[in-house]
């Protein structure tokens, strides 16, 4: 058996147990994002190995070339990117299925269940969340994400954001202090103090865990002035800038967003023309979360505008207990395509490029010579697939950490490939 570990899709050819380099041998369809190297946007290869030495991406030979310490047979199967999830909450605790089922018979969303979590979460012990966590990773490597940020939003005290920060610092370097996600109950109609605290003594107690700041700039949750107070002390602490944007009706978000300078600005469900200048006219990326439409029954984003109008775009899931439950990058995929007006090639680009460029890194979300070897095997002959049989579990294994160190760790979907 190979340090791999785990059943082989087809057949084991590995050569030795204690090496450190790794060829996914036989794959049909490689999608490397790397245009220059391959057919079309996603830089198509077919008949190929990819090989990956301590955790790097070092060549892409011929198929049946490639002489490395172990070998995973694709099959002649689709081979991906690990996804790159730029948007989740994955430390918390608690269950919202009642307020889902409320929603499902016409109760609107308007992001009051947070204090639900964060009630739940703060009762929890650190062992508890980490639990919770590693659960909610396996899945989401299991279902061919390699790469996620998360953030904080469920503690909104001092001690329990920091507490959240330094669970999730445990497992990805992509971490975000979203202290400023709603008001607490003990702040009630005292935004303004909540927000210096905020601003000071918790970013002060949160900064040393977290690589990015987000607020939530929504009517309901922090207006502009709050929102932009919050980026700015993140700013000044030597955090980047992410936002939450005009998920729940238009407002100033994404053009705050832009005018400082944010990585991404995330939702995006409602943009005037005016937003969309902005954004495509800076650095900004647009993440969609469309399974928090679907699970909101808010409208979707029209990504097809956004894209044509020459903005970068992500899709992330947004993972969290109340306005979207679910991990699963492929189900995003199936519906941007059916109903964001995506192409497949763009879903697909932006659930591994986008995602990078939302979390501005450029070694992961491409498969190319130098960056990380974090790849998604499916059972299926092409990544169509992914939209194409929504809601079947087409990862058949994922390559490349999530919430490890190990860059050889693997996981298994619940199918091998198959036909
Ligand atoms: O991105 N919109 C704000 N925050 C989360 C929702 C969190 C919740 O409802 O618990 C989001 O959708």
């Amino acid at each position: 058996m190979s340090k791999i570990g785990g059943p082989y899709i087809g057949q084991d050819r590995s050569r030795s147990t204690s090496g450190t380099s790794l060829a996914i041998d036989n794959i049909g369809l490689l999608v490397t994002n790397h245009p220059e190297d391959g057919e079309g946007p996603l830089g198509i290869r077919r008949g190929v190995a990819l090989v990956i030495e301590d955790g790097f991406v070092s060549a892409i030979t011929s198929a049946g070339a490639a002489i490395t310490d172990t070998q995973v047979d694709a099959g002649g199967r689709c081979v991906l990117p690990g996804f790159v999830d730029s948007h989740s909450h994955l430390v918390f605790a608690g269950d919202r299925a009642e307020e889902f089922t409320k929603r499902m018979a016409g109760q609107p969303y308007d992001g009051g269940g947070i204090r639900v979590t964060t009630e739940a979460t703060r009762a929890a012990s650190d062992d508890e969340l980490r639990r919770l966590t590693n659960q909610r990773l396996l899945e989401a490597h299991q279902a061919g994400t390699t790469t996620i940020e998360i953030k904080s939003g469920y503690g909104l005290s001092v001690t329990d954001e920091a507490r959240i920060l330094r669970l999730a610092a445990e497992v990805t370097a992509e971490t975000t202090f979203l202290g400023a996600h709603l008001l607490p109950v003990e702040f009630a109609d005292r935004a303004d103090d909540y927000v210096d605290l905020v601003c000071g003594e918790m970013l002060e107690a949160a900064a040393a865990h977290s690589r990015w700041i987000d607020a939530f700039c929504e009517v309901g949750a922090f207006d502009l002035d709050q929102s932009r107070a919050v980026l700015q002390a993140g700013s000044d602490a030597g955090l980047g800038l992410r936002l939450h944007a005009n998920q729940l009706g238009f407002g100033p978000g994404v053009q705050l967003g832009v005018e400082m300078g944010c990585a991404s600005v995330d939702h995006c469900t409602y943009m005037s023309d005016t937003d969309l200048e902005a954004l495509a006219a800076s650095e900004t990326v647009a993440t969609f979360l469309p399974a928090t439409d679907f699970s909101t029954r808010q409208p979707y984003p029209d990504a097809r505008r956004a894209i044509d109008a020459g903005v970068a775009v992500a899709i992330a899931s947004n993972c969290n207990p109340g306005s979207s439950y679910t991990t699963s990058l492929s189900f995003c995929i199936a519906l941007a395509v059916r109903d964001m007006g995506m192409t497949i090639e763009e879903a697909i680009q932006s659930v591994t490029l986008g995602g990078a460029r939302a979390l501005q890194r450029d070694d992961i979300g491409r498969l190319q010579p130098g960056s990380k070897g974090h790849a998604t095997i499916l059972c299926s002959p092409s990544y169509h697939h992914l939209a194409y049989r929504p809601g079947v579990p087409l990862v058949a294994r994922t390559i490349g950490p999530l919430g490890s160190k190990d860059s050889t760790r693997t996981s298994h979907g619940p199918h091998d490939i198959s036909p």
